[in-house]
């Protein structure tokens, strides 16, 4: 699989398979990724790749917390401005609806968009997830290197024939996820993702993106 290739094929799976999936091709996966471009070489992504028990535990205890209407945990960063302007909040509705229109939850159904959602702090099903730190004295800077880290983490898994899903949503419930992980003091959770074969039965959910007009300027 080329470059381009796995570019196109990756999106975000939200149905996963149970089939596990192998530790030394996880292990591959991540050792390549290290080689991901940091300012600095600061290498500030600590990941922590859960399977197991104690992906299944993690899974109880924040299932938990969502059937008791728990809201979540006080935030350490905002997902998103309170108030998203134009063209950010179109994008945002626009692929919430094609989303939702894949897996037949009607535009008024509130309560199976809720469930939907739900569906994040389930893994969606998969057999593995990822869950990246970054220590609280660096910067927003090294909030950059982690997406590097995190995209090329998912081209790879595109390489072995895996899916993912990265999951900001995780953040809600991140005192749960530091329980059961017990990261050390002064690492701050900054995304999980979800890691596993796509479930075949699963829609696939192809989202528009902006012509390149709207968001590439090329001057001669
Ligand atoms: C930093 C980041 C956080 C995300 N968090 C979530 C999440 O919590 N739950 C979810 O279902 N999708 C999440 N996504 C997936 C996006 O919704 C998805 O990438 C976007 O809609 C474009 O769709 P595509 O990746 O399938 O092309 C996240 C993506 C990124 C890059």
């Amino acid at each position: 699989m080329d470059v381009y290739q796995a570019v196109a094929g990756r999106r975000a799976v939200r149905r996963f398979s149970d089939r596990p999936v192998p530790r030394d091709v996880l292990a591959r996966v991540l050792g390549a990724a290290a080689r991901s471009p940091s300012g600095g070489n600061l290498q500030p992504w600590n990941s922590y790749l859960v399977t197991g028990a104690t992906l299944a535990e993690l899974k109880k205890r924040a299932g938990e917390r969502v059937a008791s209407g728990d809201r979540g945990d006080e935030r350490e960063f905002e997902m998103y401005p309170p108030a998203l302007k134009s063209p950010y909040r179109e994008r945002r509705a626009g692929a919430a609806e094609r989303r939702y229109a894949a897996m037949g939850v009607a535009r008024g159904d509130a309560e199976g968009r809720e469930r939907a959602v739900a569906a994040n702090w389930d893994c969606f099903g998969a057999p593995a997830a990822l869950f990246c730190y970054v220590d609280r004295d660096l910067g927003r800077a090294q909030w950059l290197d982690l997406g590097m880290y995190l995209q090329t983490v998912m081209l790879l898994l595109r390489g072995e024939g895996l899916h993912s899903c990265p999951q900001l949503a995780w953040s809600v419930y991140r005192r749960t996820v530091t329980e059961v992980l017990s990261p050390p003091a002064g690492l701050m959770l900054v995304c999980g993702m979800s890691i596993g074969y796509a479930d075949d039965a699963g829609p696939v959910v192809r989202v528009d993106r902006a012509p390149l007009a709207e968001t590439v300027t090329f001057l001669d």
